[in-house]
């Protein structure tokens, strides 16, 4: 088996050439029999890269069965479904992945062609991630649905096609043609599929594409109607021959019989715009409700085609622009146990290094042991890594296939990684926890919360920093920031920790002090309370001792605070070191709202709407957003964000939609129209 780590560049070139053959033909394989990838498509095509470089400067070992001259293939050995040979090869795409590959495939098409009179013009298209077929209308009517295959011959799906309700049966005319495009599941579709196969024990699917082409697959078409399969076509065969000068007009004609494109069929002369359309689609995409795995760009004047011509797998006419890899595989070297400031031990995938989304990855998130055990990841694996949310790495899967029997079980930890206390797992949790207060991972951890740029904002004053302040026993917790000007003279002489930057330093925790009084509670790292509640609790609360005093009923009546913060407020609140801790900041000086006589009075307004909650929705013509707002509160009211149980009036504008239907079904809350409210608030 490859190793994709290892560099190959000792080996014979006879013997790469065979060994690189050998696991592209696996993996496509499994790509195309079994509908599982076992490297990304970056990976693959380097490989595949290597390999044709390595034919062309060797080519004395060149093959005709060679990987680089066939189109990956569905194994049809172990086909249910009759084969039938493809009229015209159903042909792959050549990858791009940025624009210059794409500046350099227009340019190899203009030197194919003799006389360029004018300037090209290029349609850019989405690229489906589905299965391909190609479908037979004679006369108007659907006769035949043939599968890609192997692009020569493919499996006739006829019975299955004709159960997709966006594939019509006939035509709006009666013309006889073959129409090639891409069977999709729609990423809704898919989401409640597997949520039904997990609630009966059935294996899920691993992604649409794998579950659209397994759909099909089907031998019962029943199946096929249930699952909710839908289609985009993208190619007419011979489309010259019905006389269409461009791919654009041909694609309009699709629409015109009733035959779906995805109606994207970008038309671009000029190298920026395309890299602007890139740019564009790479963000719109995740808009639609099918997945897509980048762009395809096709040069728009047809009659051209059979001059720029086509290689053994593919068209030069066309090129796919893929988009950035979400995933790729890398080898899972270690896993180490990470404390966070709340104790919660979270294990953290070593991983050789890759490149992932444009940076580099050395560690990702592996979540809790459960998740280990559920994807059954081992040390020494190949993993699936992928961004989620675009952000942290995290380890999606990993390789069972290519396992050599070294790889280890991963062995929960009993002990804290940090401080050895025994560690505790909360009952119906899947989270393991060091409760000790002490642990040092615990405390550096709310201390690098504290003066983060959120909370505190409190500069230069970096997670090495507060590892050595620590060490040398300077600050213990929190309160000790604001006491550390006592051992200026000893930070000074400190590694890298000139006069200046100590006086830095200093100066940023004394402007700390008067920091907004949401940002302070926020820093205080109460468990559940981010920004936001930060925000929401101190504009609720004039002051913390205000917010201190509130019971959990109160705490409850507050927009945007549900069980889990109420309680989790409440309670620190009752904490006899939370407390002792807010009393040194306080005699610091540190900004924890007004500071007021008579609480109550000050925080809320007494008036004709006290205890009434609203909301406004759809397009207001009387008011402004904040106007209505202020009304509400110099009345006494209380302004909420969403439609609940808790909402007692909904006003509601023009081209109101889901809270005004939310709010009708809960059938609890009155709704008003803006006059009805005025009158109302008179
Ligand atoms: S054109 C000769 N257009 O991508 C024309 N293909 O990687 C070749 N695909 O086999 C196909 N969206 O299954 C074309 N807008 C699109 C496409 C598309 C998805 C698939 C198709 C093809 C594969 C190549």
């Amino acid at each position: 088996m490859l190793k994709l780590f290892e560099i190959n560049e000792e080996k014979n070139p006879k013997d790469r050439i065979d060994e690189l053959r050998q696991d592209i033909e696996r993996y496509n394989y499994y790509y195309y029999t079994k509908n599982e990838s076992l490297i990304s498509d970056v990976e693959f095509d380097k490989l595949l890269k290597e390999l044709d470089e390595l034919e062309k400067n060797y080519p004395e070992y060149k093959n005709e069965h060679s990987p680089t001259n066939i189109v990956g293939a569905s194994s049809l050995k172990e086909s249910k479904f009759q084969k039938v040979i493809h009229k015209k090869p159903m042909l792959s795409l050549n990858n791009s992945y940025n624009i210059e590959d794409v500046i350099a495939f227009t340019e190899r098409v203009e030197k194919n062609i003799d006389s360029v009179q004018s300037e090209l013009e290029y349609v850019l298209e989405l690229k489906l991630d589905g299965a391909s077929i190609s479908v037979t209308y004679e006369n108007g009517e659907l006769k035949r649905a043939v599968t890609r295959g192997d692009g020569i011959e493919g499996e006739d799906v006829t019975e299955n096609i004709l159960a997709i309700e966006s594939i019509p049966n006939f035509l709006k005319e009666d013309v006889s043609l073959e129409v090639r495009g891409e069977i999709v599941l729609p990423l809704s579709r898919f989401k409640t599929l597997n949520e039904e196969r997990l609630e009966v024990g059935e294996e899920i699917f691993a992604n649409p594409r794998n579950a659209a082409s397994g759909t099909l697959r089907q031998i019962d078409s029943e199946i096929v109607k249930e699952r909710g399969l839908d289609a985009y076509f993208y190619f007419i065969v011979d489309a010259e021959q019905y006389g269409f000068k461009t791919h654009k007009e041909s694609l309009e004609y699709l629409e015109k019989v009733g035959i779906k494109t995805t109606g994207v069929a970008d038309i671009i002369r000029d190298m920026s715009v395309m890299e602007e359309r890139i740019a564009f689609w790479e963000v719109e995409k995740e808009r639609l409700d099918y997945e897509t795995d980048g762009l395809v760009i096709k040069l728009n004047d047809i009659t051209l085609w059979e001059e720029v011509g086509y290689t053994t797998k593919s068209p030069r006419w066309a090129i796919a622009y893929k988009f950035p890899a979400k995933q790729v595989t890398t080898e899972l070297l270690d896993i180490t146990w990470q404390v966070g400031r709340t104790g919660k031990v979270t294990p953290v995938a070593e991983l050789r290094e890759v490149e992932l989304s444009g940076s580099k990855v050395k560690r990702a998130s592996l979540h809790n042991m459960d998740e280990i055990i559920r994807k059954d990841i081992r040390i020494g694996d190949r993993v699936f890594i992928e961004k989620a949310a675009e952000i942290i790495p995290q380890v999606v899967s990993s390789v069972k296939e290519v396992r050599t029997g070294a790889e280890k079980e991963v062995v929960v930890p009993t002990n804290c990684p940090v401080c050895n206390s025994v560690l505790e797992k909360e009952e119906g949790l899947v989270d393991l926890k060091c409760v000790n207060p002490s642990c040092p991972a615990i405390v550096q951890g709310g201390i690098e919360y504290f003066v983060s740029r959120d909370a505190m904002n409190i500069s230069g004053f970096g997670s090495k920093i507060v590892e050595k302040m620590l060490q040398l026993g300077y600050v213990k917790d929190i309160r000790d920031i604001f006491e550390l000007h006592k051992h200026k003279d000893e930070l000074m002489t400190l590694d890298k920790m000139g006069e200046k930057s100590v006086e830095k330093l200093l100066a940023s925790i004394e402007k700390s002090k008067s920091r907004p009084y949401s940002k302070t509670l926020y820093a205080l790292g109460i468990p559940f309370v981010g920004k936001f509640l930060g925000d929401v609790l101190a504009k609720k609360s004039k002051n913390i001792d205000c917010l201190a005093s509130m019971s959990k009923e109160e705490l409850l009546e507050i927009d945007g605070v549900g069980e889990k913060v109420a309680q989790s407020v409440y309670n620190y609140f009752r904490d006899e070191k939370s407390l002792e801790i807010i009393q040194k900041l306080k005699e610091f000086g540190i900004n924890f709202g007004k500071v007021v006589e008579d609480k109550k009075d000050e925080v809320k307004v007494e008036g004709k709407f006290s205890g009434k909650t609203f909301l406004f929705t759809g397009k207001l013509q009387k008011f402004k957003r904040e106007e209505i707002k202020d009304l509400i509160e110099s009345l006494g009211g209380v302004n909420l964000s969403s439609v609940s149980k808790k909402l007692d009036y909904l006003i509601v504008g023009e081209d109101a939609g889901s809270k005004l239907k939310k709010a009708e079904e809960l059938g609890t809350v009155k709704i008003l129209t803006e006059d009805e409210f005025l009158e109302l608030s008179k």
